[in-house]
C-alpha cells in the first residue's frame, strides 16, 4: 500500500514535470516574441536599434550604457536579467503592474501587460542565463553625463516655474 502511494506520488510529480516543460516552450517563445515586438530590446539590449535587431539572444536584456538625458537627469536602461533575478514571479507581476519609472521607459506598456505576458517575460528573461553586470546608475538633474548620450533639449523655463 505504502509503495503504491509512493509510486503514485512519483508519477504525479513526473507528470507535473512533463506539463511544465510543455508550457515552458510556448511560454519562452511568447517571452521572446514580446521582447522584440513590445520594443523592450530596443533600449534594454545594447546595439539593438543601431544593428537593426541583429544582436544574438545571448546578449539580450543585459542593459545599456547609453544615457538618456533630459529634465529628469540621465537614465540608463537597466539590466533586466538582474532585475528579474531579484524577484519571484508573484512579486514581479504585482510590481510590473504598478511601477512608475523615468523617461524614456514606457512603464505604462509594462503596467498594461496581461498576467500571461508578464509571466512569459519573467520565464524568458530567467532562461537567458548569466545575468552579467548592471547598467550605469542614473544621474540626478544637473550632472553632466558621459558619452554616448541621447539628449532631450527643452526651452529654458521662466524663473520659478517647473516642468
Ligand atoms: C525607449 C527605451 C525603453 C524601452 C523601449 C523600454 N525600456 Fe524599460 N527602461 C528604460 C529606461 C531608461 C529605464 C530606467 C528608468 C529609470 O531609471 O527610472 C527602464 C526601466 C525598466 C525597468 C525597471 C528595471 C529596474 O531594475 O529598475 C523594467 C522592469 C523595464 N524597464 C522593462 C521594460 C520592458 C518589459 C520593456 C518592453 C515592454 C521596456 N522596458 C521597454 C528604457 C526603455
Amino acid at each position: 500500500m505504502r509503495t503504491t502511494g509512493a509510486l503514485a506520488l512519483v508519477l504525479a510529480f513526473l507528470s507535473t514535470l512533463g506539463t511544465a516543460h510543455a508550457t515552458d516552450d510556448a511560454t519562452l517563445a511568447r517571452g521572446r516574441y514580446l521582447a522584440v515586438v513590445a520594443g523592450c530590446n530596443d533600449c534594454h539590449t545594447s546595439g539593438f536599434t543601431t544593428l537593426g535587431g541583429k544582436v544574438p539572444e545571448t546578449e539580450w536584456f543585459k542593459g545599456d550604457s547609453l544615457g538618456y538625458a533630459g529634465p529628469w537627469g540621465t537614465t540608463y536602461a537597466p539590466n533586466l536579467r538582474l532585475t528579474i533575478a531579484r524577484m519571484d514571479l508573484p512579486t514581479w507581476t504585482t510590481w510590473a503592474r504598478s511601477v512608475v519609472l523615468r523617461p524614456p521607459m514606457p512603464y505604462w506598456s509594462l503596467n498594461t501587460m496581461s498576467e500571461d505576458d508578464l509571466t512569459a517575460l519573467w520565464h524568458f528573461t530567467r532562461s537567458l542565463g548569466d545575468p552579467g553586470s548592471p547598467a550605469p546608475t542614473a544621474l540626478p538633474p544637473g550632472r553632466e553625463p558621459p558619452l554616448p548620450v541621447f539628449r532631450l533639449i527643452v526651452p529654458a523655463m521662466p524663473e520659478g516655474t517647473s516642468r
